[in-house]
């Protein structure tokens, strides 16, 4: 980020850097306890109808991240932002805005799960006389109507979930913020989860969701940020964070002419760290393992013409996020 950090004396203002499309921004967002440094200058920007995956391990920094955006905790140092609203200088507006899931949430066994939405609805200033349609709403956009009469503690896990995710939406906030949704869910609850989501990004909401796991995100998240030690490692859309990151690949190149004179073309060229045989393969093909820039991958095929090799096929194979993920991180994240 360019611009100067802005001083907290200045008065309530979008920051200069904000665009009209970033509905978080955060500048050298920093906070101890006590000696400790649990977030450190983090600078995140979350684009309006994202769906960001905020990935680390244990210990990283994401809930205290989350707190912080969400006006519950107060940063040590820096500045955040949701929809250019400063969440130390008016809080009450970003309230507005955000609905937060925490990881551990309360939940209140001896209520009905319409009773647990109207109580929310109520303390979010719904009034009495909009409250019984909004509660319709909402128990379906989280399929739960059928269960609108049974007690909170008779739910499945899953179902408390959806039953919180759908109190987090009372007041119709722009930016949802989930610490750790996924954990503990079975794959069906999972997936009902990721469907969700998608619904609600339909619906124009922003969601921040918070996990451990890669996998349990990699397919939900068009945004990813991966945190460890409080440091935001890397972050981005999927997409071009995979392209960016990917130094090493496997190139698939199919020959019809001779395997092995095409093999002995490319095998010391810069760098190539390995070439595989596949004779047996219909067609015929070589996989070059590469470690290199996109120049040294553009002459690996014109050595290949050059040389006199037919070649119908050249390709880097993908990989997939989760390996992207293993190669940035120091391997104490979670991968399971
Ligand atoms: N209330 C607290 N007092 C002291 N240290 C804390 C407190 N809350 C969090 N921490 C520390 O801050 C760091 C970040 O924690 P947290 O934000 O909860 O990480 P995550 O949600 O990624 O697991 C950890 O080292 C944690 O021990
Ligand atoms: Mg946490």
């Amino acid at each position: 980020m360019s611009a100067e950090p802005v001083p907290d004396t200045m008065p309530a203002a979008a920051p200069a850097t904000t665009s009209t499309s970033a509905i978080v921004e955060t500048r050298d967002l920093t906070r101890r306890y006590g000696n400790s440094i649990a977030l450190n200058n983090l600078n995140l920007t979350i684009p309006q109808g994202a769906i960001f995956g905020f990935i680390g391990p244990n210990g990283a920094g994401k809930t205290t991240t989350m707190r912080i955006l969400t006006t519950l905790l107060l940063p040590s140092s820096g500045q955040a932002w949701v929809a250019g609203h400063s969440v130390v200088r008016e809080p009450q507006t970003v309230r507005r805005m955000v609905g937060f899931m925490p990881d551990f949430f309360g939940v209140y066994d001896n209520l009905k799960a319409w009773e647990y939405l109207d109580f929310f609805a109520a303390a979010y200033g719904v009034p009495a006389s909009r409250r019984p349609s909004l509660i319709g709403e909402l128990l379906d956009l989280v399929d739960l109507s059928h269960k609108r009469d049974a007690y909170v503690m008779d739910l499945s896990r899953g179902m408390k979930q959806r039953l919180s995710l759908a109190r987090t939406m009372a007041h119709n906030p722009e930016l949802l913020i989930l610490d750790e949704p996924a954990s503990g869910l079975d794959p069906r609850a999972r997936v009902e989860l990721r469907e969700l989501l998608r619904e609600l990004q339909v619906l124009g909401k922003t969601i921040m969701i918070s996990s451990h796991i890669l996998t349990e995100l990699a397919e939900m998240c068009t945004h990813i940020g991966i945190i460890e030690q409080g440091t935001l490692l890397a972050a981005g859309d999927v997409q071009t964070m995979m392209r960016s990151l990917q130094t090493h690949r496997v190139y698939e190149v199919h020959v019809l002419s001779d395997l092995h004179a095409a093999a002995e073309l490319v095998r010391d060229m810069p760098g190539v760290l390995a070439v595989r045989k596949l004779p047996d393969e219909s067609p015929p093909r070589l996989q070059i393992d590469h470690e290199g820039n996109e120049q040294q991958v553009g002459a690996l095929l014109t050595r290949l013409i050059s040389g006199g090799a037919i070649v119908t096929h050249f390709a880097g194979q993908v990989s997939d996020l989760e390996e992207v993920f293993l190669r940035i991180t120091t391997g104490t994240v979670a991968s399971e």
